[in-house]
């Protein structure tokens, strides 16, 4: 029996819609995470974030090990209550963070090893390590297995290696984890663009048993049509009773493909980050902020939203604040990307509900595709 019912209310075609049921709460798929890596959603407030509609968040092991240390966390009661976020959280394993954010990083079989970003400190992290900052330190309702992914251009032998790597730590995680009814275990297919990779990869995973699974090594350099191919095949082989998510992803173009191929999960770094750098998201595709022709523009971002970032400021008011650097442009925009965010997901929820998920898709990428920014 699988931690926390999934329950799917409406499919069309390959798209699903549901409900994954937590003790913190109800997380409504397809779901977006905001990502609050180092216990923040940069830039707001946990009440914020909720008032966008988030049903779940994301937190990192790498970061929250180095800083402020997962031991600490426990000792302040956890992540969630440390920083007042009552809903569920997903966190990440470590292993992708590591091999972008880390100085040098070495993989052997037992463990990889890798220095500290911040100052230069020596870590080791083990599956079986991962698992127990996860479930036990900070207390997250998602965990994530430890995986490997290659740098790229990788060899299609690397690329196996990594995988089947992977699939062993897995297996570790899986033997950490034992047997719980109140936090879930996700396992991470891997094997880059290659279709039989993917398919072992599920394969074994399937065999070790997760509550959900992940699709990983994505949205790392492959570029949009090169992902939405691997996403022709890879949620498939996924258990369809379980959730799927696609790790990092993405462009609201990228999820809206990823929801029609059966993917229930996202997360990632581009609402806020791009907030953060002048940048909103809207029905018609990014804008950037920082443009001229907002210097007058009184409209808001929104009217219909129900978040006054999105529906209470105007454009030439957001132009002012993020040509002067202030802090309230980062805040108000990143608050405004995360409401669009779970907007677009809400929206789609709907559309696959009253089987008009293909129509939406449609016109979403023809207006999306036509803006100029
Ligand atoms: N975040 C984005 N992609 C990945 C991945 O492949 N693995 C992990 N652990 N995290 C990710």
């Amino acid at each position: 029996m699988a931690a926390f019912p999934f329950t799917i209310a409406a499919t069309e075609g390959r798209a699903r819609t549901g409900v994954l049921a937590t003790p913190r709460g109800e997380i409504r798929t397809p779901a977006f995470m905001p990502v609050g890596t180092a216990g923040t959603v940069k830039a707001l407030t946990v009440e914020q974030v909720a008032a966008t509609g988030a049903d779940i968040i994301l937190g990192n092991t790498y970061h929250l090990m180095l800083r402020p240390t997962a031991e600490r966390v426990a000792r302040m009661g956890g992540l969630h209550r440390f920083m007042r976020w009552q809903k569920p959280i997903l966190t990440d394993s470590g292993g992708f963070q590591v091999m972008s954010l880390s100085k040098i990083s070495k993989v052997t079989e037992e463990a990889v090893t890798f220095q500290s970003h911040l100052d230069g400190s020596r870590h080791v992290l083990t599956p079986e390590r991962s698992i127990e900052i996860q479930a036990d330190l900070l207390g997250s309702d998602i965990v994530m297995q430890l995986d490997e992914l290659t740098s790229l251009p990788a060899t299609e032998a690397r690329t196996a290696e990594a995988m089947r790597r992977s699939a062993r730590w897995g297996a570790r995680s899986k033997a950490a984890f034992g047997a719980r009814d109140s936090q879930a275990l996700f396992g991470i297919q891997q094997g880059g663009t290659t279709e039989h990779l993917r398919g072992e990869s599920a394969e074994r995973l399937r065999e070790i048993g997760f509550d959900g699974y992940a699709i990983g090594g994505l949205a790392v350099g492959e570029g949009h049509e090169a992902m939405v191919e691997v996403l022709d095949y890879a949620p498939e082989m996924l258990p369809p009773e379980r959730p799927r998510y696609l790790m990092g992803v993405g462009k609201p173009i990228d999820i809206v493909e990823a929801v029609w191929r059966g993917v229930d999960m996202f997360d990632c770094v581009l609402p806020t980050r791009s907030g953060r750098h002048g940048q909103a998201w809207t029905w018609d595709g990014p804008i950037n902020l920082k443009n001229a022709r907002f210097a007058e523009d009184d409209s808001p971002l929104d009217e219909a939203s129900a978040v006054s970032a999105s529906r209470d400021y105007s454009k030439a008011y957001l132009h002012h604040l993020v040509k002067s650097d202030e802090i309230l442009g980062q805040v108000l925009l990143s608050w405004h990307n995360i409401a669009f965010f779970q907007a677009l997901m809400a929206e789609m929820r709907a559309a696959i509900a009253e089987g008009r998920l293909e129509t939406f898709r449609r016109s979403f990428r023809s207006r999306a595709l036509a803006s100029s920014d």
